[in-house]
């Protein structure tokens, strides 16, 4: 081997070492979770941007048929979601999936549960589109919102050009950012110690050192990466899964991301029963037992399951 190649052996080698301790370090002491920090003050046109995209989110005149807004489903109430297994469509069926809280969906870098979307445009756009949900043409809405009084006066307060599909989408997107506040865990994470009890402490320990963290990170515990559900074991073979779905594999027809769904945000996720893309858990003790026993391979003992529920009620807001 000549001296350039050892010197190409021992970087590599070195580069690898520091991975591999680096990912060590991440499961163990450190998270990679960021806390929400407090939001500085809404100038008064953000705020006409908020009250403008509320409106808009409860509006009805938003689906083809006049029957759904974004508000029958992602209700304020039920920490927008609906605390359903599935919600109606526009023709009265069941939802493909179970509707997910948007609380928080500004932190996330994946959307929807198979995680097919980057931002939240495209997944508002493929709402407005998708004939079972919204089934609203473009063309028609604007059309519309602009022939309105009201309309016409919050989007001028909001300091839009004009009313336009990326005016419309803006101002939702306004208002689901508002949605975001901080929990006492963030609070905790940003030095105030006290904002968490002991056994709230001990379960976000147990969070870190059984795993659960190397997939539920970043600002929402969640929502920004995607992975096999059913790592340890199918879980399609749980005798309560009536009807199996392929998750990424669906968009992509690729073998490799079979049974792959985005890893859905935490914060918040006490209050948001049934859980799963197929809402097969309904309630949070459940859905943690399946996650030990399927993510991880672990048989979770009911005081751990409890510990962990501690910890992920120190995620709901500060009302
Ligand atoms: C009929 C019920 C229903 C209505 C009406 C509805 N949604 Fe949803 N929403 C869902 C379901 C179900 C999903 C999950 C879809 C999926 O994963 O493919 C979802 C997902 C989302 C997400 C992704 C959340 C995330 O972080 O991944 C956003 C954002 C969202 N909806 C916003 C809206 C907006 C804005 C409207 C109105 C224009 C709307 N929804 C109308 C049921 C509904
Ligand atoms: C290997 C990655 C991975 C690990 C490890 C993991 N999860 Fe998950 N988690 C997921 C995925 C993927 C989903 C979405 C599954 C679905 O519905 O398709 C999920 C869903 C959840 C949900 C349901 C959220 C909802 O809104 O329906 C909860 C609660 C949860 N996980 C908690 C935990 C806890 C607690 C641990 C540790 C005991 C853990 N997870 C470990 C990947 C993981």
């Amino acid at each position: 081997m000549n001296s350039h190649m050892t010197i190409l052996y021992y970087f590599i080698g070195c580069c690898l070492l520091l991975l591999s301790s680096s990912n060590y370090a991440a499961y163990s002491n450190k998270t990679f979770i960021t806390p929400i920090k407090l939001s500085p003050q809404l100038t008064p046109i953000q705020t006409n941007k908020v009250i403008l995209g509320n409106t808009l989110f409860e509006d009805k005149n938003l689906s083809n048929n006049k029957e759904l807004s974004c508000s029958s489903c992602h209700i304020m109430s039920k920490s927008y979601s609906d605390n359903l297994p599935f919600s109606k469509n526009n023709i009265g069926k069941n939802t493909q999936y179970n509707t997910p809280s948007v609380e928080y969906s500004i932190y996330n870098y994946y959307f929807s549960w198979t995680g097919q979307f980057y931002n939240l445009q495209d997944h508002i756009s493929a709402i407005m589109s998708n004939n079972k949900i919204m089934n609203r043409n473009w063309d028609e809405l604007v059309q519309q919102l602009n022939n309105d009084k009201t309309y016409q006066r919050l989007f001028s307060a909001a300091k839009y050009d004009s009313i336009s599909q990326h005016a419309i989408n803006d101002a939702i997107i306004n208002y689901i950012k508002s949605l975001a506040k901080q929990s006492r865990f963030d609070l905790f994470l940003l030095g105030d110690k006290s904002k968490l009890s002991k056994k709230e402490i001990a379960g976000f320990n147990l969070f870190k050192s059984s795993g659960c963290v190397s997939c539920h990170q970043g600002t929402n515990l969640g929502g920004n990466v995607r992975q096999k559900f059913g790592l340890m074991k199918s879980y399609f073979n749980n005798n309560k899964i009536k009807q199996r779905d392929l998750g990424f594999f669906n968009i992509t027809k690729n073998e490799d991301d079979f049974n792959f769904f985005r890893v859905p945000s935490l914060r918040n996720v006490t209050n948001t029963a049934p859980y799963f893309h197929d809402a097969s858990a309904d309630n949070i003790e459940e859905a943690i037992k399946i996650m030990f026993s399927y993510q991880l391979g672990i048989k979770a003992s009911e005081q751990d399951i409890l510990s962990i529920k501690s910890f992920l009620e120190s995620l709901e807001p500060i009302k």
